[in-house]
């Protein structure tokens, strides 16, 4: 599928063929693409654990359970955990990756890159008292693991599945998958072939660029060029929005389909 209308595409499936399976080989290729995402220092701070529902007893399953995550649970025939795994943000494995790119061409003494510079002006001055402080530790790697998940995500649909990120229950999680103190959860993606129409009768709906871009200082909003809005609108990025009766009517089908309240 082309990129922008694997963009356009994506939508949070929350009905999902509960019996079909998921290939592992498109869990491998969603998760390889988590890993070309970028990340400073080629630090490693996602981390994934994958995990097949049939796999987990049904009293676990239910302990998952949240207000925001219901039926999703029981339909979703995989879950993926995602995590920041602040224990690698250390200054010598940023020392160690920071050379390997000046090594490798990809950090240019041009713009002042050298084992030394990286020793004393990026390691020394900035990443070591960046990384003494925990809340910095976690937002650098919240925010990389949210890179990482959002390129599954894509990936999912350009594989044909849907997916949807979801609260658990955490203190569940920790229970059951014992993962350790120092990874911070971050939500769990729920995977599988849609039950609905993967678009969900259209794109939900988002406030204009112009109320969230601004160009050159915040008094001025990023302008849109109806020309460009139109071309994204024929490659597919920007669809037309959910007409709230049709979805209505699905919606009602699924449930009766699945047993679930209308
Ligand atoms: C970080 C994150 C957490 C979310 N958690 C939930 C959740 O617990 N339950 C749920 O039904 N949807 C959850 N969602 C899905 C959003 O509600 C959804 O993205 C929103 O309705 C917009 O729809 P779209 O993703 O199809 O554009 C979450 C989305 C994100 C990005």
């Amino acid at each position: 599928m082309e990129f922008k209308q694997v963009l356009g595409n994506r939508r949070s499936i929350r009905y999902f063929e509960p019996d079909k399976p998921v290939e592992k080989e498109k869990i491998q290729t969603m998760l390889e693409a988590a890993n070309r995402a970028s990340r400073s220092g080629n630090i490693d701070y996602w981390k994934a654990l994958v995990v097949y529902r049939d796999d987990l007893d049904a009293e676990t399953l239910d302990a998952l359970r949240v207000p925001t995550t219901t039926a999703d649970l029981d339909l979703a025939p995989v879950q993926i955990y995602f995590f920041a795994d602040c224990s690698y943000a250390d200054p010598a494995n940023f020392r160690k990756n920071l050379k390997e790119l000046v090594t490798l061409g990809a950090l240019n003494p041009s713009h002042g890159w050298s084992d030394a510079y990286v020793d004393e002006n990026v390691v020394g001055q900035i990443i070591t008292p960046m990384l003494s402080d925990p809340a910095v530790v976690g937002w650098m790697g919240t925010i990389e693991t949210g890179l990482a998940i959002s390129s599954a995500m894509l990936t999912a649909v350009d594989e044909g599945l849907g997916c949807c990120l979801h609260a658990v229950n955490m203190e569940t999680a920790k229970q059951v998958f014992k993962y350790p103190d120092h990874w911070i959860p971050c939500w769990t993606l729920l995977v599988g072939y849609p039950a609905e129409d993967p678009l969900t009768g259209g794109q939900r709906p988002r406030r204009s660029i112009s109320s969230l871009a601004f160009m050159n200082n915040l008094d001025t909003p990023f302008e849109e060029d109806p020309a460009v809005t139109e071309k994204l609108k024929a490659q597919g990025l920007i669809q037309n929005e959910i007409d709230a009766d049709k979805r209505a009517a699905e919606v009602r089908q699924l449930a009766r389909r699945f047993g679930l309240p209308e």
